[in-house]
């Protein structure tokens, strides 16, 4: 056993229904075997347990490990294609960065690339957008595996529109996601998640297997894209007989609680609704929303519904794996929209990084420091004399600080990063 003493930030209670942020200054967490097994102000824990070692990080301020609910693997070198819209950016920027994941060899080397990385941002879960090819699925699979990450993936799906390289049939789409499925579903931290790309790229065929497919693994998870650009938003429409975008994975039985859907800057009312009474969450990617001009993200409208909301960077629509960055443009998103926006504290951006992305993943044992969770954490130890450390010295109460981290911290602050107890390299 190991006492971690510190200050410790987290959101076991949703700030939406009104909950503060939980400030542990000079707390001490007890963890056996990866699980914190006991939370006490550090004196107490220290009297109780006199002789386990003690990891001291009271330099610091410890918040849980970030969930990032949507983030593409092969679009790392594809960050920064700015000036085009989604469509454009597609054709543009990342799906010819896609089609070299054909080449294992690349892909392995990316895999490497995107683990390290979303590790550094102090993301230890993740809802991750595979590639189209079985290879370099496994690829992902198995740099996650070897960093210890908690990844859940599975095979993108398309089968017209895009490149020819990148179209499969329902029948290859079967077939290579199970074999993906049977090799990493529930092996180790690693899960499948069923990954049609957008509807606008796949045909009723292909997404009436995604629903048998959802029904051969038990607990998948099901991840794509829905509503994010107008033009998007129209070819779905006028390909689906002027159906709305959820209704296209709907009426496939493939909206529930297991469902993760990226963006929905532009939902309709009666869309929230089916979201809501699902139980589907949808994860929010404001950055990229930016970046592709999208729009910007209806938030007060998705919690008066009653629809579950996450954050997601969207690597590399998205502008980096930081969800410091995403918190901190998900304040400037509503912000923009004055009047129909909703006000965001640091309590809103810490719970939506950490507790809400848990929830959406299905992971229950991570996204907060509670006794009998996971210890899934990251060090913010800012340089001294760097702009966070001195914002940091002059915060006058602990939810200032972590405004503060939001608005000035990135992954060169993050100094060390645990998950089930392990110190990450
Ligand atoms: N819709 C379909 N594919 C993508 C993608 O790779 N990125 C974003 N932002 N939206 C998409
Ligand atoms: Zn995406």
């Amino acid at each position: 056993m190991t006492i971690f003493r510190g200050t410790f930030i987290d959101t076991p209670d949703n700030p939406f229904g009104g909950a503060a942020l939980r400030v542990g200054t000079d707390t001490g967490l007890l963890v056996q075997d990866g699980v914190i097994v006991a939370r006490s102000p550090f004196s107490d824990l220290r009297r109780a347990h006199p002789a386990e070692p003690v990891v001291d990080l009271s330099d610091g301020i410890v918040l849980p490990g970030f969930v990032d609910t949507h983030v593409h693997f092969p679009q790392i070198r594809a960050v920064g294609g700015l000036g085009l819209p989604l469509l454009e950016w597609l054709d543009r920027y990342a799906l010819p960065e896609e089609a070299r994941m054909a080449d294992a060899e690349y892909a392995k080397g990316v895999a490497t690339e995107f683990v390290n990385g979303l590790a550094a941002a102090g993301t230890t879960s993740a809802l991750v957008f595979g590639a189209h090819y079985s290879d370099a699925v496994d690829a992902l699979f198995t740099a996650a595996s070897s960093v210890g990450l908690r990844v859940t993936s599975g095979l993108v799906l398309s089968d017209r529109l895009l490149r020819p390289e990148l179209l499969t049939t329902p029948v290859r789409a079967y077939a290579e996601s199970l074999a993906l499925a049977n090799r990493w579903h529930n092996v180790g931290r690693n899960r499948y998640a069923v990954t049609p790309r957008f509807s606008l790229s796949c045909t009723d065929d292909l997404l009436a297997t995604c629903r048998e497919l959802m029904e051969a693994i038990p607990d998948a998870l099901f991840t794509s894209h829905v509503n994010e650009n107008e033009a998007e938003i129209a070819s779905v429409a006028d390909l689906f007989g002027g159906s709305d975008y959820v209704t296209t994975y709907d009426r496939h039985g493939l909206v529930d609680r297991r469902t993760v859907l990226a963006h929905n800057v532009h939902p309709t009312d009666v869309e929230l609704k089916t979201l809501a009474t699902s139980g589907a969450t949808v994860a929010h990617c404001p950055t990229s929303n930016a970046a592709l001009g999208s729009g910007l993200f209806p938030l007060h409208r998705h919690l008066q519904y009653g629809v579950r909301v996450a954050l997601g960077s969207d690597v590399g629509a998205g502008t980096g794996f930081s969800l410091l960055k995403e918190g901190l443009q998900a304040y400037f998103c509503q912000q923009l929209l004055g009047d129909q926006g909703r006000p965001l504290t640091a309590a809103h951006l810490l719970y939506l990084s950490t507790t809400a992305g848990a929830e959406a993943l299905d992971l229950p044992q991570v996204g907060h420091l509670s006794v009998g969770q996971q210890f899934d954490a990251q060090l913010l130890r800012p340089a001294p004399d760097s702009p966070l450390a001195v914002a940091l010295q002059h915060a006058e109460d602990t939810e200032e600080a972590l405004a503060r981290i939001f608005t000035l911290g990135a992954p060169t602050d993050i100094q060390a990063v645990w998950i089930a107890g392990d110190l990450l390299n």
